[in-house]
């Protein structure tokens, strides 16, 4: 009997392991062989070639990258995009004024003639991926120096990119993968021509701003619509009137039945950068160096913008989009800390490591890892106090949008003085012309003025004097430390902080000129934290980055060969990526239940007008009270507005296709939980879950708010 019992407990939990496949971000070529059986067991419906086939149209082909970090899907044969809010967010911000605020009230264009260009956007879709690691590995040989190593792989990689490019239009990129124990090519074709055609007003597409931001229960419409076009011939073009919507090889199809608990649902797209596989020493630092003292330093300079964005409606939209960067990352740091110490992460991997050192000295095969735990300790502990003052020095010493803006203005100083510049400083004056009248359509002296008296003053403390740029302390004694006076009078004596000076200086700019540049004290800061770093910090960086990549490929390697069967996915590189899961609701905290969807109730709850965060949308509030919701409504009556679900995701997915057991696209990926965040570093199912946005409330704010039904009509319903 109790053989039995134990055969069966041991039966239910393989089988239990076996189905519970939360955690990973697969590589879509290897998905029959390593996932599709799972995927299947959990309820998937379709096959691994239905999601990616190297030889006909399939799912992969209607996944996008949508400019440098987000992800999108084709959902209609002209090219049409799905994509969320805040990825679009730039670009409806650079198109929106006091007079045309298209951030607060949204835009919809109701034909395509007033859909709207977007210099500088691009949309990548993926031709096709190939293994590549001999050629990349040709030549190489563990004799060789991690320099000579490195070379030796750089020029086999320009090769392989050379010659996968040909004479065609496409764009060929090699990526590192388990940390250069694999490569893999990728062929990509980069579309140019990106229109915006719609995105919700803020109070739909952001609602909850940042208060809600990296948290359940959500009630955010995160998405933008925007168009791919390409030229006559149907390939990548600069943008041109002549240009016609992109007819994609393949386009997602949209299912209109909803998420119950439990159902399979996958992710398709670009996860950007995980670290599942870093020792202890890594998390340490993470936790205890890198995280504070970002927190720190941006929890000032937010209070700051946030202030005066409060007061001032230009300040607003100008400040709007640096806001939410800066307070995305802040508040995902505290949640990542969080995280790690709630479940010990750093204890964890201690132990971890004790067992795969023990493996080592035990197997014939161990002995080349024996000394790695060693040699990561001495680098990391010689990485720590760099890596602290490289973030002082990027988030407070160049803080100040100034700083960094009188910064860029090196180059041209550089040419100037070099007698060989020729008349090179010319293109580099339009250069700067450009980024003039982009830098000052967003700046605010005033505001910019607080946040250089405090961001410099918390570098000055925090960073031993002697590793501070000597210039910095020597201006900054003449106000006796005091740096609101000291920013109060750099402001009005350099020529940075007013357009017109700046514009004066370039129009009439000559080489003998750039004594002038010199001389002005918020360049002379700048320069001085770029030597600063160029002279102490970089090179000792850069060969601790190198000694530490290097480790990390030999541990990887070594995991993977001390769990010979055990099957492993590569940390996240931002190339494509399947995660799959189920939609399920969790307990973030000792007796608090949190269920898996929302509804547009808990939008009328949070309204709060004196929270601009939760401001509602009047139209919406109608349409709430008219229970005017169509085909978009739950079986069960109500709007459903977002999901969660166990999938493993992390930034870059954001704005991925969310598909059910069919193939079907149901949601858009747009967050995580608060208390998941630390799945960059250690995946726990109890508490990780991605957010996502129901497709059907994307849609009934298209149809029914925005009146732009037409866009629908492209489309493809499963009812
Ligand atoms: N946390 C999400 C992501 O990492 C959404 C960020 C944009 N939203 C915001 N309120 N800042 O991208
Ligand atoms: N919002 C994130 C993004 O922009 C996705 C959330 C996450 O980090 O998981 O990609």
């Amino acid at each position: 009997m109790r053989i039995i019992a134990f055969f069966l407990a041991l039966g239910l939990f393989i089988f239990n392991n076996t189905v519970q496949a939360d955690e990973g971000m697969w590589i879509p070529l290897y998905l029959g062989d390593l996932n599709e059986a799972e995927m299947q067991k959990l309820g998937m419906r379709i096959t691994a070639e239905d999601i990616f086939s190297i030889n006909q149209p399939s799912l992969k082909d209607a996944v996008v990258i949508f400019g440098g970090g987000c992800t999108a899907e084709i959902v209609s044969d002209e090219g049409l995009i799905l994509t969320n809010h805040h990825c679009g967010y730039g670009r409806i911000q650079a198109h929106s004024s006091l007079e045309h605020d298209y951030l607060t009230d949204g835009f919809w264009a109701m034909n395509r003639s007033e859909e709207l260009a977007n210099p500088g956007l691009t949309v990548t879709l993926l031709v096709r991926m190939e293994d590549v690691t001999g050629r990349v590995l040709e030549g190489v040989d563990a004799s060789m120096s991690e320099h000579v190593r490195d070379m030796a792989i750089r020029k086999n990689i320009e090769n392989i990119e050379k010659d996968a490019v040909g004479d065609s239009h496409y764009e060929a990129s090699v990526v590192a993968f388990f940390h250069g124990n694999q490569y893999f090519l990728f062929i990509n074709e980069v579309f140019r021509d990106i229109r915006l055609v719609g995105a919700p007003p803020s109070s739909i597409g952001k609602f909850g701003g940042d208060t809600d931001n990296w948290m359940w229960p959500r009630h955010t419409g995160d998405f933008s619509v925007f168009r791919i076009y390409a030229g006559p011939d149907n390939k990548p073009a600069d943008y041109s009137s002549e240009n016609i919507p992109y007819h994609p090889k393949s386009k997602m199809n949209i299912s209109l039945r909803g998420v119950s608990e439990g159902d399979f649902t996958f992710v398709f797209g670009y996860p950007g950068r995980t670290q599942q596989y870093v020792p202890s020493f890594a998390v340490d630092m993470q936790v205890n160096t890198i995280n504070p003292a970002r927190i720190a330093i941006r929890s000032e300079k937010l209070d700051i913008y946030e202030q005066a964005m409060n007061k001032d409606a230009v300040i607003r939209i100008q400040y709007a989009a640096k806001q939410a960067g800066l307070a995305n990352g802040w508040k995902k740091w505290i949640g990542e800390n969080r995280g790690i110490l709630r479940l010990n992460e750093i204890e964890n991997k201690q132990s971890e490591e004790a067992g795969f050192l023990r493996w080592t000295h035990n197997s014939p095969e161990g002995e080349p890892y024996q000394e790695l735990f060693r040699e990561f300790k001495s680098a990391y502990e010689a990485y720590k106090p760099l890596a602290n003052s490289a973030i002082y020095l990027n988030e407070a010493g160049f803080g100040p949008e100034i700083i960094r803006f009188a910064g860029s203005f090196g180059d041209l100083v550089d040419i100037s003085k070099d007698p060989q510049g020729g008349d090179k400083w010319q293109e580099e004056v339009s250069r700067l012309e450009k980024n003039t009248t982009q830098f000052f359509k967003n700046f605010n002296a005033d505001v910019d003025r607080k946040v250089f008296a405090s961001l410099l003053s918390i570098y000055h403390e925090n960073i031993l004097p002697e590793d501070q740029p000597a210039v910095l302390i020597d201006m900054a004694s003449m106000y006796q430390m005091d740096f609101q006076a000291f920013a109060d009078e750099i402001f009005d004596r350099t020529i940075f902080s007013r357009e017109s000076a700046v514009s004066d200086l370039l129009e009439s700019y000559s080489p003998n000129r750039s004594k002038k540049i010199e001389k002005d004290p918020v360049y002379k800061l700048a320069r001085g934290f770029r030597d600063h770093y160029m002279k102490h910090l970089r090179e000792e960086m850069q060969y601790l980055d190198n000694k530490i990549d290097s480790l990390q490929r030999l541990y990887m390697a070594g995991l993977m060969k001390m769990s010979q069967e055990g099957r492993f996915y590569p940390d996240a590189n931002s190339t494509l990526r399947i995660s799959y899961g189920q939609v399920k609701p969790y307990y973030p905290a000792d007796a608090t239940f949190y269920d898996y969807f929302t509804t547009l109730e808990g939008i009328m709850e949070k309204e709060d007008p004196d929270i601009f965060d939760y401001a509602v949308d009047d139209e919406l509030k109608e349409l709430y009270q008219r229970k005017d919701y169509g085909r978009f409504a739950d079986k069960d009556g109500t709007m459903h507005t977002c999901f969660i679900a166990t999938c493993h995701t992390t930034g870059g997915n954001s704005g991925s296709p969310v598909l059910d057991a069919d193939g079907n696209l149901i949601g858009l990926n747009f967050d995580r939980c608060w208390e998941g965040t630390m799945s960059d570093i250690i995946y726990d199912p109890e508490r990780c879950r991605n957010i996502v946005l129901d497709i059907r409330y994307c849609l009934f704010v298209i149809d029914k708010l925005a009146g732009a039904g037409h866009l629908l009509e492209e489309m493809t319903f499963i009812e």
